[in-house]
């Protein structure tokens, strides 16, 4: 993975959107600002390709060159995140067919299906134009392959669809036969006996659902299948420039969940992202940093670039609020503490039509004499006075968190003991916790190596619902060799075909390592929520035997009252802590506070402050108080 040596401001750039006279006024504004980076061309295949075959660069040599003239460099799109009109006049099953059966429409973006052919041929050509046009280009600094893959239409349940499903099943499944064990078909009738049987996961009838194992497989066929569209540009682009790094946009945000970016990140030179804060929330601090520290966690603990985020109101939620004076800086400073090498934006120029014209920009609506444009500005100096700290990584955590979105998609299926899990809420929380402790965590996949999770003193797993035989061998090495774990209820409950492990939830890691029992779940009721020791409950109870633990608390506001709620388990020097049940955040956050202290792992800011260290460089970053401190120790 590459460390981009620099750190890069700027952001999307669409002068196709704009007449010439304001490209000229963009450049010296780009450059009053400091902007050194914008991404070009994303959006731009009917601008380039107006017919079948027929390329137009003139327009887009001439932006080349102008911002190469103005010394900004580019980060080149390949334009394929939203096929022009006629492609899908002429070839209607380019677009996608959602759940319900129903084709979508052209008029918005990424109208594709992963699977269409003809999708792929075209995108291939455009691809194949614009890389031996531009491979050599000494404007390029990098290359960015479409936008935000599943952003829009992460599945697609057409003919083609179902086609592709089944050859992807065929690689992965030696037989119908092992496919049939995996999905347990001979539950309601569903044995397949040919491949050519099966289908896409579509709406079945009311209150049912189609196959568990099924979903899980449809959605890794999708990301996957999304994944080879990227490979397929990537290595396009590599025919033509062997030098320059290649990425894509992830969106590490809270409910993004369609493409699995541990996976992906291994086929990426430098792992790039866009973040979109939930405006609303007084804390989404917090969850900036959350989403930057899984962002690193892809990246595998080196640099990685924020590819957008807004200089103010983003225009899709429900009420958009503008950002508060000050904030965007505050912002930024925390993307490139926790490993950002810059600050880069959606986008640079305000649209004057289409459907983000209230979407904020460094340059908006009301120009460059503005608090926006001054404020971005302010920050470009700031990052062009501080080069050195590109150099550096974040420093790693003493904590980790197992994340997994194979975990996210099979606690969004129906039919669990409770419809209230909520992966996404459950890891955020005890992030939260830990943020607000001041302990600074790092993110790991489940499918982590002993190696990795060895450099951690302690790792937290929230909702790890599913682990194969070989990853819990892993966790168990883990607290053979002197790892702390934590637990949570509903971990390893399944294994990765959500085939439910028997004997006692949990397998070995909760029989054994935890050295508890469980017998069965008791979603909790209106009104309860306490445990012995005082601390609160929400969401889930369980009916528990301690095997071999120490109890910290029993239930006592619940259906299993007296049934251990909180347990560890010494191993040596190595500890499991077990919590079979949701804990509230402030009862969280004195629950992890005692772990870390007896651990002796340290803690630094917390409450509204997080303090973060690259190297030499120590980032403090007050949330309250809205002051940002760069020191060089
Ligand atoms: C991103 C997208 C940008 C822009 C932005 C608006 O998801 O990549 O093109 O639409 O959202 O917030």
């Amino acid at each position: 993975m590459l460390n981009l040596g620099k750190l890069h401001f700027g952001g999307d750039y669409n002068p196709e959107q704009w007449p010439r006279e304001v490209w000229k006024q963009d450049i010296e504004l780009m450059q009053r600002a400091g902007v050194n980076l914008v991404s070009l061309g994303i959006f731009s295949w009917a601008k380039i390709e107006r017919k079948d075959g027929e390329y137009h660069f003139d327009w887009l040599d001439e932006a080349i060159e102008l911002l190469h003239q103005g010394g900004i460099a580019i980060d080149m799109a390949t334009a394929t995140a939203s096929p022009p009109a006629w492609l899908t006049k002429a070839h209607p099953d380019v677009l996608p067919i959602n759940f319900d059966g129903v084709r979508l429409s052209h008029g918005g973006r990424q109208q594709y299906s992963p699977a269409s052919k003809v999708y792929q041929q075209k995108a291939a050509a455009l691809v194949e134009q614009i890389a031996k046009r531009y491979g050599n280009n000494p404007a390029i600094e990098m290359w960015h392959v479409n936008n935000e893959y599943g952003c829009h239409s992460p599945y697609c349940y057409s003919e083609q669809s179902r086609q592709a499903f089944i050859e992807w099943l065929q690689k992965k499944y030696a037989s119908i036969e092992e496919l049939n064990a995996a999905w347990g078909t001979d539950f309601w009738s569903q044995r397949y006996y040919d491949w050519d049987e099966l289908v896409v996961p579509k709406r079945t009838p009311d209150g049912t659902h189609p196959n568990p194992g099924q979903q899980m497989d449809f959605k890794r066929y999708s990301s996957d299948a999304h994944l080879e569209l990227f490979k397929m540009e990537r290595d396009i682009i590599r025919k033509y420039d062997q030098k320059r790094p290649i990425t894509t946009n992830f969106m590490s945000m809270k409910f993004t969940y369609a493409m699995d970016y541990f996976k992906w990140a291994k086929e990426m030179d430098f792992v790039s992202t866009d973040h979109y804060l939930a405006q609303h929330d007084p804390l989404n601090h917090i969850d900036l940093a959350q989403q930057a520290d899984l962002t690193r966690g892809f990246a595998d603990g080196k640099q990685w670039l924020l590819m957008e985020h807004s200089t103010s109101a983003v225009n899709w939620q429900p009420r958009n609020y503008a950002k508060t004076p000050g904030q965007e800086f505050r912002n930024s400073a925390s993307f490139v503490a926790r490993g950002s090498q810059g600050s880069m934006y959606f986008q640079w120029r305000q649209s004057q039509a289409g459907s983000e014209r209230f979407h904020s920009a460094l340059v908006p609506h009301a120009g460059s004499d503005t608090r926006v444009f001054r404020e971005v500005s302010e920050l470009g100096a700031w990052l062009k006075s501080n080069p050195d700290v590109a150099n550096y990584p974040t420093d790693q955590a003493n904590v980790a968190i197992v994340y997994d979105y194979e975990q996210f998609w099979a606690l969004m299926q129906a039919n669990l003991p409770t419809q209230d899990i909520n992966y996404a809420e459950t890891v955020a929380k005890w992030y939260r916790a830990m943020w607000e402790n001041g302990t600074r965590v790092d993110f790991v996949p489940a499918d982590a190596s002993l190696e990795t999770l060895s450099k951690y003193e302690l790792v937290l797993m929230p909702l790890v619902h599913m682990l194969s035989e070989q990853e819990e061998r892993v966790f168990h090495d883990y607290v053979a060799q002197g790892g702390n774990l934590v637990v949570s209820y509903f971990t390893n409950t399944a294994d990765r075909t959500l085939r439910v492990k028997l004997g006692g939830y949990g397998g070995k890691l909760v029989k054994e390592l935890a050295g508890v029992y469980v017998e069965e779940f008791y979603p909790l009721r209106e009104g309860q929520g306490a445990l012995s020791n005082g601390y609160k409950i929400e969401l889930w109870s369980e009916l528990t035997r301690n095997l071999s633990a120490d109890v910290i608390a029993k239930f006592v506001e619940s259906d299993v009252d007296g049934s251990p709620a909180l347990t560890v388990k010494s191993h040596g020097s190595s500890k499991v802590w077990y919590q079979g049940t949701e804990l509230k955040l402030g009862s969280q956050r004195k629950f992890f506070k005692s772990i870390t202290k007896e651990l002796g792992i340290e803690s630094e800011g917390g409450e509204s402050t997080e303090v973060v260290r690259r190297g030499p460089y120590k980032f403090e970053i007050d949330h309250e108080k809205n002051k940002v401190k760069l020191r060089n120790n």
